[in-house]
């Protein structure tokens, strides 16, 4: 199998949707910040806090790069803004995970640790400003996507099967 790379906007449900789609269907579930925290051994948050967001951004791409080279058969969750590395199209197939930008919001609210989920988030801090990112990145997401799902009101697991009859 090709990688599939999820993107998408800061708390859509990328992860959540890479391992139901990992789990339902064989395939190993990657997240890049993940990786990108064990690259550092520090979180995001911190990453950002003591070397800025261009440092980031840098990370984004070697791990663009890596992947490219040296993954395969995998499910590739993304920070919201890896869909501006340069190699991701070499990846794999780009699977854009569309939503309002009420409707992320919402979620987030709804989750039960809502609190820890946001102040993760350097980009997230205010409302105001998630929007207005939202809505400038929105064209955007589309134009690298090979294939693009609305989420909303749709399970996980349901994502991941819409995911798996459009590939
Ligand atoms: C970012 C999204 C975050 C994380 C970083 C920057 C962004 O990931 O990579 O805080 O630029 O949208 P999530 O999309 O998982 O929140």
């Amino acid at each position: 199998m090709k990688n599939i790379i999820l993107i998408g906007f800061m708390g859509v449900g990328k992860g959540t949707v890479a391992r139901a789609y990992a789990t339902e269907f064989d395939a190993f579930a990657i997240d890049t910040d993940d990786l990108i925290e064990s690259m550092e051994n520090r979180k995001i948050k911190n990453i950002f806090e003591e070397e800025g967001e261009p440092y980031f951004r840098d990370l984004e791409q070697k791990c663009a790069k890596w992947l490219s080279k040296s993954v395969e058969n995998s499910i590739i969750s993304t920070g919201g803004g890896f869909f501006k590395t340069k190699s991701i199209k070499k990846i794999g197939t780009v699977v854009l995970l569309d939503s309002s930008y009420e409707a992320i919001y919402q979620r987030i609210l709804a989750h039960p640790n809502a609190k820890k989920k946001l102040a993760k988030r350097p980009l997230f801090q205010d409302p105001k400003q998630a929007k207005k990112l939202y809505k400038e990145r929105s064209a955007e997401y589309k134009e690298v996507a090979d294939i693009v799902v609305n989420v909303e009101d749709k399970t996980p697991f349901e994502v991941a099967q819409k995911i798996q009859e459009l590939i």
